[in-house]
C-alpha cells in the first residue's frame, strides 16, 4: 500500500502520478450534493484510494465533507484509524478467522451476510459491541445473503443485539448495472433491496442505514440514493459510464495525472523492429522514445502498440509491446531528448490522454488504469485550490 519515497525533493523524478487533492475535494463535494434528500456520503477509498493514496485522499474527502469512509478489506480500515481518522469507516471484506477484534475495539463498522460471520463478530467482542450492517444479496450475487437466508441472518444479528454483543447498524446491498442506468436489472436489485429492508423492519430491526449506491447510481438513478450513498471511481474525477458520458458532463474533475520523463530518444532506419517480439516495424526513419514505465509499473500491456502520449504538446502513440520497466513511443520527427517530459493520461484539458483513452487502449475500463498503478510510481499531491 505505500509508494515509494520521492528520491529527493528537488532532483527530477523518472515518473510520477501527480494528484490534485482540490479535484477530490471538488468531486466530493458534487456527489454530495447529488445525494437525494440529504443522504449521507461515503467516500471509497479501497485499493489504496484506487491507486492515488488512501490516506490523503480521504483526509481530502473528510473535508470536503464526507460523513463516511468505506475500506473493503481490514488492513484498510484500520490503516485509516491509524492515520487519524476518528469518523465512521465501514469495511465489508473479511474472511474467516481474521482479527475483527481489533476493527470492533477500534469502532468500525462491519459487514455480515451469514449467521457465523454473526458468530465471529460476538467472538471478537471486548469491551464495545460491534456495529455491523447486514448485507443483502439483490442480485450481483457477489457478497450477501441469499433473500431464502436472509431470515435467518436477521434472527442470528437480532439475538446477538439483544445479548448486547452487536448493533444492528445498516442494512445494504451492491448494484450490479449501475454503469448502465437505464438496465432492468438496476429495477429488480432495487425491489429485491427494498423487500429485504421490509423484511428486516418486520423482524424488528431498526437499523439507521440504508446504503446501495455506488458512483453509476448516485449520478444517475436517485431512487436508490436511501440515506447512505456509496460512490467510489466518481470521487476520483472518473465516469463510470466512461466514454457513453464524460466526466466534465458530469461536473467531475479528474485528480491524477500520470507524467514521466524520456530515458532515452534516438533515430532508427525505416524497417527497424521495436520491442520484444518486434510486433512494430518503423514504416520510415522515425524518432523513437523510451519512457521508464511498463506492466511492472501497472502500465496493461495489453495496450501495448496503441495507447496514446502527449509529448510536446502533440499526441503520439506506444509502439511495440510494454515491457515490465518500459515501453517505446513513435515520435515520428519529433524534436525531443532524454529527460524530456512525456505525459501519459491525465484531466485531457491540455489535450493530453485521459484515463478512459488508456481503458480503451487496453480494453478495460478507467478503474482498472488507475487502481493497477504501483508502488514504484511515486504519488505527488498538489492543491489547484489552494
Ligand atoms: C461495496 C462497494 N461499494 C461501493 C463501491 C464503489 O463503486 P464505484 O467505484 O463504482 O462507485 C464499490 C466498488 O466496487 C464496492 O465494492
Amino acid at each position: 500500500m505505500s509508494t515509494l519515497q520521492s528520491l529527493g525533493s528537488e532532483r527530477p523524478h523518472r515518473a510520477e502520478a501527480v494528484v490534485d487533492l482540490a479535484a477530490i475535494r471538488h468531486n466530493v463535494a458534487t456527489l454530495r450534493a447529488r445525494a437525494e434528500n440529504g443522504a449521507q456520503l461515503m467516500t471509497i477509498v479501497k485499493a489504496d484510494g484506487y491507486g492515488h493514496g488512501m490516506i490523503p485522499v480521504a483526509r481530502a474527502a473528510r473535508e470536503a465533507g464526507a460523513d463516511w469512509i468505506g475500506a473493503a478489506v481490514l488492513e484498510e480500515a484500520l490503516a485509516l484509524r491509524d492515520a487519524g481518522d476518528t469518523g465512521p469507516i465501514f469495511c465489508w471484506l473479511t474472511t474467516p478467522g481474521e482479527p475483527l477484534e481489533d476493527a470492533i475495539a477500534a469502532g468500525i463498522d462491519l459487514s455480515a451476510a451469514a449467521p457465523w460471520e454473526i458468530d465471529e463478530l460476538v467472538a471478537g467482542v471486548t469491551d464495545r459491541p460491534a456495529r455491523v450492517h447486514l448485507k443483502i444479496d439483490s442480485g450481483l450475487s457477489r457478497g450477501g445473503a441469499v433473500p431464502e437466508e436472509w431470515p435467518a441472518l436477521i434472527r442470528a444479528a437480532l439475538r446477538a443485539q439483544q445479548a448486547g454483543r452487536i448493533e444492528i447498524k445498516g442494512i445494504w446491498s451492491h448494484l450490479a448495472s449501475s454503469d448502465e442506468p437505464k438496465s432492468p436489472a438496476n429495477e429488480a436489485q432495487l425491489a429485491t433491496f427494498t423487500e429485504a429492508i421490509e423484511v428486516a423492519e418486520s423482524f424488528g430491526v431498526d437499523a439507521e442505514f440504508k446504503h446501495l449506491a455506488n458512483s453509476g447510481a448516485t449520478l444517475a438513478l436517485p431512487e436508490t440514493h436511501f440515506n447512505l450513498v456509496r460512490p467510489g471511481v466518481a470521487t476520483y474525477g472518473l465516469s463510470p459510464f466512461g466514454h457513453a458520458l464524460p466526466s466534465a458532463e458530469l461536473g467531475l474533475r479528474p485528480a491524477m495525472t500520470l507524467k514521466a520523463r524520456y530515458a532515452m530518444v534516438k533515430r532508427v532506419p525505416a524497417g527497424a523492429g521495436v520491442s520484444y517480439g518486434l510486433t512494430w516495424t518503423a514504416p520510415r526513419p522515425s524518432t523513437l522514445g523510451l519512457i521508464p514505465l511498463g506492466y511492472g509499473d501497472g502500465l496493461p500491456r495489453h495496450a501495448s502498440n496503441g495507447a496514446p502520449i502527449q509529448s510536446g504538446g502533440e499526441r503520439r502513440t506506444i509502439v511495440g509491446r510494454i515491457c515490465m520497466d518500459q515501453c517505446v513511443v513513435n515520435l515520428e520527427d519529433d524534436q525531443a531528448a532524454a529527460g524530456d517530459e512525456v505525459v501519459l493520461f491525465g484531466p485531457g484539458a491540455d489535450g493530453e490522454p485521459t484515463v478512459d483513452d488508456w481503458a480503451d487502449a487496453a480494453g478495460t475500463i478507467n478503474y482498472e488504469i488507475v487502481t493497477r498503478l504501483g508502488s514504484r510510481i511515486p504519488r505527488r499531491y498538489i492543491d489547484s485550490g489552494r
